[in-house]
C-alpha cells in the first residue's frame, strides 16, 4: 500500500461517540464542509442541503429531545446503555438532506464520507447518527422544519468534535475483495 496523507486520514478515522468539548474552529468547519460539497453527485446536481448544527442550544434541545424517546425498535437497552449520548460533547453536527429521488441517497452519504475523511485529516473524529435524527424528525415535525428545508429527506446525519476517550481499534478489515 501507498502511503501517504489522504492514505493515513482514511486510516486514522474512527468512530466516536464522546468527545473531548473543544469547539471545532471555523476554518477547520470550513475545510469540512468544503469536502462535502467536492463530493460526486449523480448527473452533477448537487442535490444536497447540509446543515451545520453548532449552536449550544440546538444541541441542547436536541439531545434533550433525544433522550426523550423510546428507544428505536430492537435496541435492547444494554446496547442502548453503550451508545452514550453524543450531544453532551459534541460541538458540531451536521445533517445532509435532499429532495428524493435520483441519487439523492448515494450523493448525501458520500458527501458524508468525504466529510469524515477531512475531518480525521485535522484530528477530528465523528460519529454516524442518522437513524436517531430520522426518529426524532419523526416525532417532531416543527424541529425538521427549522433544520431541513420543506419537502427535503434527511439522509446522513453526523456529529463531529475532538476525540474524547480512546474508542475500541476497529481499525482491521475483513471484507472480501477479489481483483479479476
Ligand atoms: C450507516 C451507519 C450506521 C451506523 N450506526 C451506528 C449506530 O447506530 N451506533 C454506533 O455505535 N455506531 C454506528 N455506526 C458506526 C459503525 O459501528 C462503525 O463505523 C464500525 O463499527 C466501524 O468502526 P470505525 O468507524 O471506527 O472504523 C454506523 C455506521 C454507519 C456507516
Amino acid at each position: 500500500m501507498i502511503d501517504n496523507e489522504t492514505m493515513r486520514s482514511i486510516l486514522a478515522r474512527r468512530s466516536y461517540k464522546t468527545f473531548d468539548g473543544r469547539p471545532i474552529g471555523d476554518e477547520a468547519l470550513e475545510t469540512i464542509v468544503t469536502a462535502g460539497l467536492y463530493a460526486p453527485t449523480g448527473m452533477n446536481r448537487q442535490p444536497w442541503h447540509f446543515t451545520v448544527i453548532r449552536s449550544p442550544e440546538m444541541l441542547e434541545k436536541l439531545g434533550a429531545a433525544r433522550r426523550s424517546l423510546p428507544l428505536p425498535p430492537g435496541i435492547p437497552p444494554e446496547i442502548a446503555a453503550k451508545m452514550g449520548d453524543p450531544m453532551r460533547s459534541a460541538p458540531v453536527m451536521i445533517l445532509v438532506s435532499a429532495k428524493e429521488g435520483g441519487t439523492s441517497f448515494e450523493d448525501c452519504c458520500l458527501a458524508m464520507e468525504n466529510m469524515f475523511i477531512a475531518a480525521a485529516s485535522l484530528g477530528i473524529m465523528s460519529g454516524w447518527d442518522h437513524a436517531t435524527v430520522k426518529d426524532l424528525f419523526r416525532h417532531d415535525p416543527a424541529l425538521k422544519a427549522e433544520l431541513i428545508p420543506e419537502g427535503y429527506v434527511l439522509y446522513a446525519a453526523a456529529f463531529f468534535g475532538y476525540p474524547g476517550p480512546a474508542v475500541k481499534d476497529r481499525g482491521e478489515r475483513k471484507g472480501t475483495v477479489a481483483y479479476v
